[in-house]
C-alpha cells in the first residue's frame, strides 16, 4: 500500500503556495488544475513519451532505491515501479493535492510508493540515501536559486556512484521555438523558467557536484524540447 506522509492541515492551494520548505508553483499553476495534470500532460509534453523514456534510461535492480523529486502525480514512478517491482521507490512533492491523486493511482495498481509533501530544497532524506533520482518538469518550476538548492539537495541524498535522471524544457534553438516554449514561461513565471531558456541546466547540474553530464535524449513537444540528461554522483573509489 502507499505510504503517504502529509503535514497535519494541509489542503489545496492556489498559485505559488505556502509548502514545507517554502512556496512553490503547482503542476499547472493552481492547485485547484492539479486533477487535470495527466490530462494535460498527456497532451501537451507527450508524457507517455517522456515518462517511457525515462524508464528506458533506467535498468534498476532488485532493493535499490530510486526517488523522484517533485514526483507529482506519480506516474514514473509507478512506470519504474513496473518494470522493477523489486525496488524501493520514494516520491517527495510539494503539493499534497498531487500526492494524493499519486497515491490512488498507486493504490489501485497495487504498488507500494512512499509518497512525502516536501519541497525539493530541502529533502526530507538522510545523506546518501538513493541509488538513483528522477526529476521530470520540476526544475522549470523553480527560480533559479532553488534550482541550485535542489540539485545540492538531489546530489546530497544520492549514493556516491548513485544516477541523477533529470528531463526538463531546454533552451529554445529558433524563433518559433522561442514562441512555442512562451505560454510555458508565461503560465510557470519567466523568472522560473530563464535558465531554462538560457541552456543553463547541465551547468547548474555540474555545480551541484555531479558529474558525467550527458544528454540522453531530446523529445520536441508543442511548447518547445524537454531535454533529459543523466549525470552522476563521483563513486567512492573516485573521491579517495
Ligand atoms: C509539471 S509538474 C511535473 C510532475 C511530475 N514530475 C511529472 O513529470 O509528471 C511539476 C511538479 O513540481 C512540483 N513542485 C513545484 N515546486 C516544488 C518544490 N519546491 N518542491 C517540490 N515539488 C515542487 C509541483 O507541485 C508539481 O507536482
Amino acid at each position: 500500500m502507499p505510504q503517504v506522509t502529509l503535514p497535519t492541515g494541509s489542503s489545496p492551494t492556489r498559485g505559488p503556495s505556502p509548502a514545507p520548505g517554502g512556496r512553490f508553483r503547482p503542476a499547472l499553476a493552481f492547485s485547484t488544475l492539479t486533477p487535470w495534470f495527466d490530462v494535460v500532460a498527456r497532451v501537451a509534453v507527450r508524457d507517455n513519451t517522456l515518462k517511457a523514456q525515462l524508464a528506458d534510461l533506467l535498468s534498476l535492480r532488485p532493493g535499490q532505491t530510486v526517488l523522484d523529486v517533485g514526483c507529482g502525480t506519480g506516474t514514473l514512478l509507478l512506470r519504474l515501479r513496473a518494470r522493477q517491482p523489486q525496488a524501493r521507490f520514494f516520491g517527495v512533492d510539494a503539493d499534497p493535492t498531487a500526492l494524493a491523486i499519486a497515491a490512488r493511482k498507486a493504490a489501485a495498481a497495487g504498488a507500494p510508493l512512499t509518497l512525502t509533501v516536501a519541497s525539493a530544497t530541502c529533502l526530507p532524506f538522510a545523506d546518501a540515501t538513493f541509488d538513483t533520482v528522477t526529476t521530470s518538469l520540476l526544475l522549470h518550476h523553480l527560480i533559479t536559486a532553488e534550482k541550485r538548492q535542489a540539485l545540492a539537495e538531489i546530489r546530497r541524498v544520492l549514493c556516491p556512484g548513485g544516477v541523477l535522471l533529470a528531463a526538463d524544457y531546454d533552451a529554445p534553438r529558433t524563433w518559433l521555438e522561442r514562441l512555442a516554449f512562451l505560454p510555458v514561461r508565461l503560465f510557470d513565471g519567466f523568472d522560473a523558467t530563464e535558465a531554462n531558456a538560457q541552456g543553463e541546466l547541465p551547468t547548474l547540474i555540474q555545480a551541484a557536484g555531479l558529474d558525467d553530464i550527458q544528454t540522453c535524449a531530446e523529445l520536441p513537444t508543442a511548447f518547445g524540447y524537454i531535454t533529459i540528461w543523466r549525470a552522476q554522483r563521483a563513486s567512492a573509489a573516485t573521491l579517495l
